[in-house]
């Protein structure tokens, strides 16, 4: 099956040098009652970042509801987004972004503000 084939994750991925460069990192903190800051890093920073291989977006969603997208320019750009959201803990956060060469990498975390 090509990475193309499916949406990446670490259960579905089992070549671990290609889940530590593509997979969504995800932090986040609260700032106050109902809001909070989200930080997801696509690949951790040890993906390439070159004009021909590069992550061209990270979107986010809570609860699976879809919450926005960043799109990036290759080199010029880090695969960093922040948003900063309102919203109801505990929840599901996840994050999906797309690599040029190997597809959608999906993670997801557990979040308790
Ligand atoms: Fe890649």
């Amino acid at each position: 099956m090509s990475l193309f084939d499916q949406i990446n994750t670490s259960s579905n991925s089992n070549e671990a040098a290609m889940n530590e460069k593509h997979l969504p990192v995800i932090i986040a903190e609260k700032i106050s009652d109902g809001k909070h800051k989200i930080k997801v890093d696509a690949g951790g920073g040890k993906h390439p970042n070159e004009m021909d291989h590069w992550f061209q977006w990270i979107e986010l969603r809570i609860d699976d509801l879809y919450i926005g997208r960043i799109e990036f320019s290759a080199k010029i750009m880090d695969p960093v987004a922040e948003f900063v959201v309102n919203c109801k803990t505990p929840c599901n956060i996840s994050a999906l972004a797309r690599c040029n060469k190997h597809g959608l990498w999906l993670s997801s975390i557990e979040y308790n503000g």
